[in-house]
């Protein structure tokens, strides 16, 4: 048993998915939220830009007792993972799109995601890739009226001509963890037969680790705190999301 924090970072409020996938299948732990929201969007900053960021992020979130660090945020995960777990010396788990299954059992996907990220996957047979410019900054910004967002707006920067793309694709991958909060939109724009998503994986690897380990606590009720200069409007995001849950 340890009874230190499960801490998640992300650019801002999209690790906030990771979280309430974690509390679903670990309820009693205590959990650490730091959405560095005045950096974002992460998505278009260099590797160098996001290291830079980030490292200096992991030394704030190692102020508190911290036993496990979730890197909620594809971005990074995918970028940086392994210097991000070296530097902190502590255990660190990471979202990736979750591609090869979505591609084994899929006839045409399209994964969707930062511009960063897209690179990443680029020439993976079988998977449509597109790197959105500013979805995430959207979600961001328009978090607490997330229904003005247009998705074909999002897409109309990229495309000169209108096209129809509902059910076009049979499995969407959403490789941003902001676009979770994006779900229903991208669902209706597209109308694919699923939309699929790394956080669901993410927390059972946890769950499974933890409980091998023998890290688990039992807190008795719900223990999430929110730090960072952003904290009071992500937490109020959470709770919003967290009720309807
Ligand atoms: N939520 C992050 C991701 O999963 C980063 C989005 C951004 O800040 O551009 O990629």
């Amino acid at each position: 048993m340890n009874d230190g924090y499960i801490a998640l970072i992300d650019s801002g409020i999209g690790g906030i998915s990771v979280l309430l996938q974690l509390l679903k299948v670990l309820p009693n732990e205590k959990y650490l939220y730091f959405g560095d929201n005045f950096n974002a969007p992460y998505g278009n900053k260099t590797i160098s830009q996001l290291r830079d960021i980030t490292l200096k992020n992991i030394d704030f979130i190692k102020q508190y007792n911290v036993k496990l660090i979730v890197v909620a945020c594809n971005t990074l995960s995918v970028n940086l993972l392994e210097e991000i777990r070296d530097y902190s010396g502590i255990k660190t788990f990471g979202v990736f799109p979750p591609v090869e299954t979505a591609v084994s059992k899929s006839k045409n996907c399209l994964l969707l995601s930062t511009q960063r990220t897209a690179e990443r996957y680029k020439g993976v047979k079988g998977l449509t890739v597109i790197g959105l410019k500013t979805l995430a900054e959207n979600i961001e910004k328009y978090m607490f009226d997330l229904d003005s967002i247009s998705i074909k707006n999002e897409f109309y920067k990229l495309y000169t001509q209108e096209q129809n793309v509902k059910g076009f694709f049979d499995t969407i991958v959403l490789g941003c963890t902001h676009y979770f909060f994006a779900k229903n939109k991208i669902f209706d724009h597209f109308q694919p037969r699923k939309i699929i998503f790394g956080e669901y994986y993410t927390a059972k690897l946890i769950k499974n680790y933890l409980a091998n380990s023998k890290s688990l606590v039992n807190n008795k009720r719900k223990h999430v705190l929110f730090i960072g200069k952003n904290a009071k409007n992500n937490q109020k995001f959470f709770e919003q999301f967290y009720q309807i849950d």
